[in-house]
């Protein structure tokens, strides 16, 4: 697949299958999260990689998936959860670009996966002081995102705006997501 193919498929998944992440693959997740770019070169970001049974199960109660949706059908159940947890955090001397350095990192993250076939989920509705007790995450340091990753259960698609411009996601009835995105010409402007 190539790299556009690639990001068109590197949607939001929220229910999974049950393999688990291979150790492997997750290290190369974070080694390609390591070597991303940050402003001064500063390195803030420091990541807990949750892939234990126990600890990904300790983890499920303290994210919201889909809060768009009605608990029902956005929150994965049992035996749809995902499968290992990324906790991405800085540190208290990070700097005001820290967070877009997140995103890149973040961004190396889900890439890397996805090329093998594993999905993920962006976590900002979390339950951070809980998160940071079970993973004993320094107190100096600030949680700022979680990413969920897994083997997707469902399908999504990209869509246009609906009729009314909205441009929340919405399932069918086998409870795969299509997701509005805004036009190419609505956002782009060549001067
Ligand atoms: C910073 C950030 C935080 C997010 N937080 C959540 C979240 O807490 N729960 C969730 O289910 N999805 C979350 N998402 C996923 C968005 O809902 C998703 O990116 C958006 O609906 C578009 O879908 P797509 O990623 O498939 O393009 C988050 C995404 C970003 C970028």
């Amino acid at each position: 697949m190539n790299l556009s193919d690639l990001y068109k498929g590197c949607r939001s998944y929220r229910r999974f299958l049950q393999d688990p992440v291979p150790r492997e693959l997750l290290c190369q997740m974070l080694e390609n999260a390591r070597i991303s770019s940050s402003a001064h070169n500063a390195q803030s970001i420091r990541y807990v990689v949750v892939d234990s049974k126990e600890m990904v199960s300790a983890m499920q109660p303290l994210v919201t998936f889909a809060s768009s949706l009605p608990r029902e059908l956005g929150t994965p159940k049992e035996g749809e959860q995902p499968t290992a947890f990324v906790v991405v955090s800085k540190t208290a001397d990070a700097g005001s670009f820290c967070d877009m350095d997140i995103g890149l990192a973040v961004d190396a993250m889900v890439m890397t996966a996805w090329e093998s076939g594993i999905g993920s989920c962006l976590l900002g509705a979390i339950n951070i002081p809980e998160i940071g007790r079970l993973l004993s995450v320094p107190e100096e340091e600030t949680i700022r995102l979680v990413v969920a990753f897994g083997k997707p259960g469902h399908k999504s698609t990209l869509v246009g705006p609906r009729e009314n411009g909205g441009l929340k996601y919405y399932l069918d009835e086998a409870k795969n997501y299509y997701v509005p995105k805004r036009s190419f010409e609505d956002i782009v402007r060549f001067v």
